[in-house]
């Protein structure tokens, strides 16, 4: 028998990522779900937008397009397979940058509809929760589950009771912990992304130097890091020519990491007291912050939990996280998916004219 795979492609920002995941036997028949992964490509466009200080729509969404079809060739050829061993294909539906998502979207509806296989559209949120599965450890993901997302576009804390199922603990109300990083990083002179520049930065600098606001702090349910961004710009206002001194640039640095690893220690250890969850994953890109791993590392331990996060490249975009939640949704459904798609569908309920969503929340209803 040809082996089944299932292609992933994940575009909902400036990532044009795509894997091919094996679903010739279940996931938990592997010695840890990342063994699975059979190819794992991510054409990065973070030099392209450096030059505007953030990510461009219209260019990460051409540039999508223009590397789409040479990166499947790369998966096909890297791992020796080929589009006829495709037996579905999964794809970043929303939320996101829409005209990004519109591109892969639609490069997987044309193949999926040209080799009659079934499309699996996927949350991207959804996704960064199923990349605790692809942790280093091997560690099992149980339910309930509590995860803390945080990336350059979110901040939440969710809870699944069951399969699929998602609830909102806390959100944040302004900007994202990512982006907290990155405007404080620019603040600083550090180019875009600054994110883990300004970590690096903060390795040799005094955390207490500097006290900065944390929104929020009695609102278990918000985050809010809009005002600490507002408070590294008057501090570095304060400066000679608004220019940080090169002495205390890396206590600064430090400072703003502390307050945002905080805010986000807080209220997870908020919401571990009120949902007693099994298992916690740390996910996003911000999760490959290492005073946050580290922090909360050692808050759980003593609450028995363990800590599961992603190395660092699955912490990003990337789509084998994709193909990871992808390949859980097809083998829930093996027998249905076997049949092919019925008339009129691109597979289960999927219809043919469905369509990017900039905005999908994932308590929004059932995920489609
Ligand atoms: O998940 P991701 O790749 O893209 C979004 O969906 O947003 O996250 C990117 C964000 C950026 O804001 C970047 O600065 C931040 O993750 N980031 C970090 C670190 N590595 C990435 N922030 C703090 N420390 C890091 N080590
Ligand atoms: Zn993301």
């Amino acid at each position: 028998m040809a082996e089944r795979l299932l292609l992933s492609i994940e575009t909902s920002c400036d990532e044009t990522a795509i894997a091919l995941i094996d679903i010739s036997r279940p996931l938990d028949s592997f010695d840890k779900a990342s063994s699975a992964i059979l190819a794992d490509l991510i054409a990065s466009q973070t030099d392209l937008h450096a030059a505007y200080g953030g990510v461009v729509p219209e260019i990460a969404a051409r540039e999508h397009l223009n590397v789409l079809p040479a990166l499947l060739g790369r998966a096909f050829s890297s791992s020796g397979r080929s589009a006829r061993d495709i037996a579905a294909i999964a794809a970043t539906r929303g939320p996101g940058l829409k005209g990004c998502l519109l591109v892969g979207l639609s490069f997987a509806k044309a193949l999926a509809r040209s080799l009659g296989v079934p499309l699996i559209p996927l949350n991207h949120l959804e996704g960064h929760i199923f990349a605790g599965e692809l942790n280093d450890e091997g560690a099992k993901v149980e339910l309930p589950l509590l995860t803390l997302v945080v990336s350059g576009g979110h901040t939440l804390l969710v809870s699944s009771a069951s399969f699929r199922e998602y609830r909102i603990i806390a959100r944040t109300r302004d900007d994202a912990a990512g982006e907290a990083f990155d405007k404080s990083a620019a603040l600083l002179g550090l180019p875009y992304p600054g994110g883990p520049a300004l970590s690096r930065l903060a390795e040799g600098g005094d955390p207490t130097r500097f006290r900065l606001p944390v929104g929020m702090p009695k609102d278990p349910s918000s985050f809010s890091f809009s005002g600490l961004k507002t408070a590294v710009s008057r501090l570095v206002a304060t400066f000679d020519g608004g220019r940080v001194p090169e002495d205390d640039r890396a206590d600064l640095a430090a400072s703003v990491e502390h307050a945002i690893v905080n805010a986000l220690v807080t209220k997870t250890l908020d919401a571990i007291r009120s949902e007693k969850p099994r298992s916690f994953v740390l996910t996003g890109g911000v999760a490959a912050n290492r005073t946050l791993r580290s922090r909360l590392s050692e808050a759980l331990t003593p609450l028995g939990i363990a800590l599961i996060a992603p190395p660092a490249r699955w912490c990003t975009d990337n789509a084998a996280m994709m193909g990871i939640l992808g390949a859980r949704v097809f083998e829930r459904n093996r027998d249905a998916y076997a049949r092919g798609p019925a008339d009129g569908t691109l597979g289960l309920d999927v219809p043919p004219d469905i369509s990017a969503l900039a905005r999908w929340p994932l308590d929004a209803g059932p995920l489609l």
